[in-house]
């Protein structure tokens, strides 16, 4: 069995190459990393109404999250009990029931088996469906309108998972009084191991200034993306961690008229009702936009691309991203955001497409023997971590670059791959708490 333990060194900043290629690794984060976080299932937009289904993972298990007669939410293993096919193989739909295609037997809403074709006949009487309803996500939680899910029945409350990452969370998702919706969605899958894609809006604002220069350059010229690239090359601003692994920065500073967003919503923002909403609800000072994740995967990128990757093997990702908007603002500002993020962060955006390629290359090149072999460097740790500083809850650093960030949350995915359960975990994490 592969040892994680010999594959990250905290205190020197190296990660091994082995991180983001071994097979059997990779087996142990779908128990352990996989099976016992919290992972983003759905937002409430995608199933608004009763019978309203979306079928999603938590690692490589399917789920099917649904929205009951009684509008209350439950998500499943998407697997029939009966042989193991997909109950449901529509990717979203508005459904009474679920039959299975293969032999015909159906569930309901809520998971529970309700039909077996034959049952009369050709099954004993002892036979009882109760026993051969799908498998419940024991823990689902609703967050501002964001469906979380882990098979771990003593994970803390997804509040306490969030921590110190709740504000900064707070500050992007809930702004305004109609709370937000998702108006476009894209999958996609990439060649390169899921931690590659996780660490860069945990952490990396820096490859921005490198990496995304060109794109920057075209994008300038009058779009409405035009205001967040031309910060890429200004380290103001700070960036933050949490306790279980999340992460984000922001480029200026506490009360800087610098929003990390398209102009469409730099409009919106500043008309009048809608900066008193967001005065209200936050504070004044509250401007924390820029990249995030909340482990694993979970991402909210600036200009409100809001995303989840799954794992496909130690060497592939599927990514599912949505264009979300203020669920009130007017439909032209509505479009206006959707092709910021289309002409940006989908398949075919600009920085997503640059962003692909480095990861791509470097799983390509980790095929390597040597190569594979081979330590890489997170020590960009120059600026001093500071805990709970003026407004800041949690870790967070003054400067815009760091690699604090990224180490926090392979030091919490150590503790998470190395701890028995979640009391361990927590004892483990309060122990390595990064600058204390
Ligand atoms: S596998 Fe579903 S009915 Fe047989
Ligand atoms: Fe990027």
């Amino acid at each position: 069995m592969t040892d994680v333990t010999r594959l990250i060194d905290i205190p020197n900043g190296r990660l091994s190459g082995h991180l983001f290629t071994d097979e059997d690794l990779y087996q142990q984060e779908l128990v352990k990393v996989w099976k016992r976080s919290w992972n983003f299932l759905a937002h409430d937009s995608m199933i608004p109404k009763r019978g309203d289904y979306l079928q999603t993972y938590i690692g490589e298990d399917p789920i099917l999250i649904v929205r009951q007669k009684d509008e209350s939410v439950v998500a499943f293993l998407n697997q029939c009990r009966h042989r193991g096919m997909r109950i449901c193989r529509a990717d979203r739909g508005t459904a009474k029931a679920f039959t299975c295609t293969f032999h015909g037997w159906s569930y309901d809403l809520d998971g529970s088996l309700r039909q077996v074709p034959r049952q009369d006949t050709a099954y004993p009487d002892a036979f009882d469906r109760a026993d051969w309803g799908a498998r419940r996500v024991p823990r689902l939680e609703c967050y501002k309108g964001f469906w979380f899910g882990t098979w771990d029945e003593d994970a803390p409350s997804f509040e306490e998972y969030l921590g110190s990452a709740k504000y900064y969370l707070d500050g992007y998702i809930d702004r305004w009084d109609g709370g937000m919706e998702a108006v476009a969605f894209h999958k996609w899958v990439l060649p390169n191991n899921w931690k590659y894609m996780a660490e860069q809006p945990t952490s990396d604002m820096q490859h921005s200034e490198i990496t995304h220069a060109s794109a920057g350059m075209v994008l300038n010229k009058g779009s409405d993306a035009a205001d967040r690239t031309k910060r890429g090359t200004n380290p103001v601003g700070r960036q933050f961690f949490a306790d279980y692994g999340h992460g984000g920065a922001w480029y200026g500073l506490k009360g800087a008229e610098v929003p990390n967003t398209g102009q469409a919503m730099q409009r919106y923002e500043a008309r009048p009702e809608v900066a008193e909403q967001i005065a209200r609800r936050l504070g004044d000072d509250r401007e924390v936009r820029g990249h995030l994740n909340i482990f694993p995967t979970f991402m909210l990128l600036g200009n409100y691309t809001i995303r989840v990757t799954h794992p496909r093997g130690p060497n592939e990702q599927e990514v599912w991203s949505w264009a979300f908007v203020p669920k009130d603002a007017d439909e032209e500002t509505k479009d206006s955001i959707r092709r910021d993020v289309m002409r940006t962060f989908s398949p075919a955006g600009m920085f997503e497409a640059d962003d692909a390629l480095n990861w791509e290359e470097m799983q390509h090149i980790l095929r390597g023997a040597v190569a594979r072999d081979s330590g890489f460097t997170y020590q960009m740790t120059g600026a001093p971590i500071q805990w709970d500083e003026g407004c800041y809850p949690g870790g967070s650093t003054a400067h815009v670059f760091s690699d604090n960030a990224a180490i926090n949350m392979y030091a919490h995915y150590l503790d998470l791959m190395t701890g028995e359960d979640w009391a361990e975990i927590k004892r483990l994490r309060a122990e390595h708490r990064l600058g204390k």
